[in-house]
């Protein structure tokens, strides 16, 4: 009896081991392992975001100015827009007797009076590559704009770019300075030009700029 129940035993060993996954050459199931889903949908979004963001700004500031006021005016508008700062220079510089406004014989008289002058800029042109916005300034003569911004805004093409008419005067408005100066350029957008006392403030130039992109 002792022996059949050894025999038995062995049995049952010997039938779990030929059973077993391992004596089947199958592999213990691993461990499942949670990888994080990769990032490729936040990042394409990313991106994206980064393909459609509108170019940097970039302004330049163009200005004439025959006693310096504009100038001025020029440089603050320069300073709050981070801008770079070009000068227009005739290649005859004005003297006194030249803007004597009450001298019916005078340089400036004639040439306002005449629509086609176009006084020569000096030295090299400047490269409008690159930027997005010109400020462009003046003082009112007679009523309007300088010849030689007629010469300026006839010289260049403003193709893609903002252009922002403003200038100085003894108490006249820009009135159509900016429109004549649109319509010599034929290119580029002119928004509205503004007349700028000359000790206009950073904050209020700030406030005019900013209502400009609304
Ligand atoms: C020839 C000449 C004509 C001018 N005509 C006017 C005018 O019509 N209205 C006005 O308010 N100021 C007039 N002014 C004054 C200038 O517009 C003003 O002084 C301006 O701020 C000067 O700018 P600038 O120093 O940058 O040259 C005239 C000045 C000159 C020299």
């Amino acid at each position: 009896m002792k022996n059949r129940m050894n025999k038995f035993t062995a049995l049952i060993l010997a039938l779990a081991v030929i059973l077993s996954p391992a004596a089947c050459g199958q592999k213990a199931a691993p461990e499942t392992e949670t990888k994080p889903e990769p990032e490729t949908a936040d990042t394409e979004k990313n991106e994206q975001a980064q393909e459609t963001e509108a170019p940097a700004e970039k302004v330049l500031v163009v200005y004439f100015s025959a006693t310096g006021t504009t100038k001025g005016v020029a440089e603050k508008i320069a300073a709050v827009t981070d801008a770079d700062l070009f000068e227009i220079v005739p290649v005859n510089g004005y003297t006194d007797g030249d803007l004597d406004w009450h001298d019916s014989k005078s340089r400036t008289t004639h040439e306002q009076n005449d629509k086609s002058a176009r006084p020569e800029i000096a030295g090299e042109p400047v490269s409008l590559e690159g930027y997005t916005t010109v400020f462009v300034g003046f003082p009112i003569w007679w009523g309007e704009e300088p010849r030689i911004m007629d010469t300026f805004a006839e010289s260049y093409n403003f193709d893609g770019l903002t252009v922002i008419p403003f200038c100085t005067s003894g108490s006249s408005g820009i009135g159509k300075s900016g429109q004549n100066l649109a319509e010599l350029a034929k290119s580029g957008t002119w928004l509205d030009g503004k007349r700028l006392p000359s000790n206009v403030s950073e904050e209020d130039l700030q406030a005019w700029i900013d209502g400009l992109k609304s």
